[in-house]
């Protein structure tokens, strides 16, 4: 098995030493700093494994179940992972076998078809359509789903979307895939900031064969604590997952762990929510106004999250014009629809704080676009 390396990660490897003025598009919210935690930190914490359990510590993950409202499941039903990224990777990695038919949504995360062609799985794409506000089809999910579909992994926020799935439409997908008795993965990554809703259930509440994977890297801004989890009512399923991560990272990252507790301790997850939300919905009425005054750019606002993709009506790929965006005079990032096989789009959105200089991308934007229009 040789994991290749997808085209998203690719154009994150070409641009990374090109140090942009402006980023646009960024999925985070604005980063706390250690200086936050330092208050609730233990300065006589012992810098080894957390001395409680391979699963991660329980404090966190009674937290991790509160924050998803799955108090009716048990810590146990919780494994603590190196961000949503490696609770995807220990879910596929354990429960696809070569010649597996899975079921994954484009524009999606690219994750699992990567993962999924490394091990030699039969992939199906379901294609959201921008017509359709880039919703998941669900006939088309019920059409491909076979009896010998193993697995369907989905984004609840959807990356790059930003659409959700409503607890109906979870419903729905839940029936399609028990027909079969197919596992269904649903990445929550960027829950936490929904717009037009309420939260979605996490699928680990509602199916036994449901596993949420998420983490604290997006909504709370605090991805490079690499801390995420995966929520399974399966015990067999946190097993395996141990046990490749055994042979991987072994246990989790002290550091993380502890902060990560901290930060969803219910007084500071609301507050630090509240702020997020508040920057984030001011930043998003600002891009709306912006593409709407851009000839050249349409979308369809994200139900949830910071980012979504935008339309580009020019004769240029959405690569090329991301490169020469990037490159001077312009000195803007944003990612590339061909990162999503969406060649005719750009990623937006209204993440990372003060730091990335939105209204100064945005003024680049339109004059690259003035240029080349
Ligand atoms: C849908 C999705 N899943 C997982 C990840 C990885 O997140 P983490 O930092 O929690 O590993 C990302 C990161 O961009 C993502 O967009």
């Amino acid at each position: 098995m040789k994991v290749r390396i997808h085209t998203l990660f690719q154009y994150l490897l070409d641009t990374t030493t090109a140090e942009p003025e402006a980023i646009l598009g960024f999925s985070l919210s604005q980063s706390p700093t250690l200086g936050d935690y330092l208050p609730d930190l233990d300065p006589n914490l012992p810098l080894d494994w957390n001395q409680k359990s391979f699963q991660g510590l329980p404090a966190l993950r009674a937290a991790v179940l509160a924050q998803a409202g799955l108090t009716h499941l048990s810590p146990d039903n919780v494994l603590i992972t190196a961000g949503a990224a490696e609770a995807n990777y220990l879910a596929l990695m354990q429960l696809v076998q070569p010649g597996d038919h899975i079921v994954i949504e484009t524009p999606g995360w690219p994750q699992a078809a990567v993962l999924g062609q490394a091990i030699g799985a039969h992939i199906t794409r379901i294609q959201r359509h921008e017509g359709d506000g880039w919703q998941l089809p669900l006939q088309a999910l019920s059409d491909a789903v076979t009896p010998g579909t193993r697995l369907i992994f989905l984004t609840n926020p959807n990356n790059p979307t930003g659409q959700l799935m409503s607890a109906e439409d979870l419903s729905q997908i839940i029936t399609i895939a028990d027909r079969v008795g197919a596992w269904l993965v649903v990445d929550e990554v960027y829950a936490g900031l929904e717009w037009v809703a309420p939260r979605p259930p996490s699928i680990a509440g509602l199916y036994p064969r449901g596993i949420t994977t998420g983490s604290v890297s997006k909504a709370l801004g605090l991805q490079g604590l690499r801390t995420g989890w995966m929520i399974a009512q399966d015990p067999a399923m946190i097993m395996d997952a141990m046990i490749l991560r055994e042979n991987s990272s072994e246990i989790m990252n002290i550091m993380g762990e502890v902060i990560a507790e901290i930060a969803l301790r219910p007084d500071r997850l609301g507050q630090a929510l509240a702020r997020a939300r508040a920057d984030a919905i001011a930043n998003l009425d600002k891009l709306d106004h912006f593409i709407a005054s851009q000839p050249r750019l349409s979308w369809v606002r994200p139900q949830a999250g910071l980012i979504g993709l935008a339309r580009l009506d020019l004769d240029m790929a959405s690569d090329t014009f991301a490169r020469r965006l990037l490159a001077s005079p312009y000195r803007t990032f944003l990612l590339p629809g061909t990162a999503y096989d969406q060649p005719a789009h750009i990623r937006l959105g209204v993440g990372g704080g003060t730091s990335v200089n939105l209204d100064l991308g945005l003024s680049r934007l339109a004059a690259l676009l003035k240029e080349i229009s």
